[in-house]
């Protein structure tokens, strides 16, 4: 049994097989309608979320499976002092394939060691958020056509952005990478980040401050909202929470090819009137977000994919 607790728990061709998987479902999604029929997949959150729980669900319903499942620890026995290890063994009998969103680092990985069902992580605090890097890789490959060689800029709330932290992790695979890390000083990479993944892959990358300046050389720029939520203090926050605003005027110094990401939700760090630019890519991110995980519910749960291939 497989789980996707950690981005590097697929190898690089697991990944460019399922993102294939993504691109056939999204060229004829009626074909894929039925191949999860009376499968149930249970939605574990513990921390809001609105598109990684939605997508997942949606993706669920349109293979032809149902959902089943709690948005918040305090509708859950959470609340009454039950540990993840005895929720996952019980829910393990009530559905096929399970997703879990918790504020703690690690509650994900435990709780996939209990389990009966493939467990997948679905943002655990600030260290990973698989799904969605799996979703940012698509949307950088069907935008760009590769994943190799290519300059990223990642802006904003690198420290607890977990989205970061496995973009970076998975895009260290590829050659040719090059990372810009635009951030206040207080809001850089966990040192981990540099010394565990890009140092040994070789790659090249600066942390700088200005978002301005980083414009011309990306391919993709990666904005992410500061992390309010897990943050010690509120007027830290406050202080950091305006550093970087992606403007028109800005988007002016860039490529006409660039690709703008976030994983949204948005709270300033992205001016309205940016959406309207076709490098605006974070809406289309978040759509290509149901496909991808349509592909991993396949790939986890051993479906045969309807249009030739084994599920990948
Ligand atoms: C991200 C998360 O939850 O880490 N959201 C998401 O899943 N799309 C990013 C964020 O909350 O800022």
């Amino acid at each position: 049994m497989r789980h996707l607790i950690d981005p590097l728990d697929f190898t690089k061709e697991e990944i460019e097989s399922l993102l294939d998987l993504a691109d056939r479902i999204i060229a004829d999604p009626a074909a894929y309608q039925e191949v999860a029929r009376h499968k149930k997949l249970a939605t574990l959150f513990y921390e809001p979320s609105t598109r990684t729980r939605l997508s997942f669900e949606a993706a669920m319903l349109n293979l032809g499976g149902s959902v089943l499942g709690f948005p918040a620890a305090d509708v859950s026995s959470a609340s009454k002092g039950e540990s993840v290890a005895d929720t996952i063994r019980v829910i393990s009998s009530y559905a096929d394939i399970a997703a879990m969103r918790h504020p703690k680092e690690g509650a994900p990985l435990r709780a996939s060691q209990y389990s009966g069902i493939p467990v997948i992580n679905a943002g655990d605090g600030g260290h990973n958020h698989p799904t969605q890097t799996l979703t940012d890789l698509m949307t950088i490959r069907r935008r760009c056509g590769r994943l190799d060689h290519l300059t990223i800029g990642l802006c904003g709330d690198l420290k607890f952005g977990r989205t970061v932290h496995s973009l970076i992790k998975s895009l260290a695979r590829y050659e040719g990478v090059k990372f810009i890390l635009i951030s206040p000083k207080e809001l850089r990479v966990p040192s981990y980040i540099i010394t565990d993944v890009v140092e040994p892959a070789g790659l090249e990358y600066q942390e700088v401050r200005s978002l301005e300046d980083s414009m011309p050389q990306l391919d993709i720029l990666y904005m992410t909202r500061v992390q309010r939520e897990r943050f010690f203090n509120e007027e830290d926050y406050i202080r950091l929470k305006n550093t970087y605003i992606l403007t028109e005027d800005k988007m002016k110094l860039a490529s006409p090819n660039l690709a703008v990401l976030h994983p949204l939700p948005r709270v300033n760090e992205i001016a309205l009137s940016v959406d309207d630019d076709p490098r605006a890519a974070y809406f289309e991110q978040a759509k290509n977000g149901v496909y991808v995980r349509m592909a991993l519910i396949m790939t986890l749960l051993g479906l045969a994919d309807p249009k030739g291939k084994e599920g990948a």
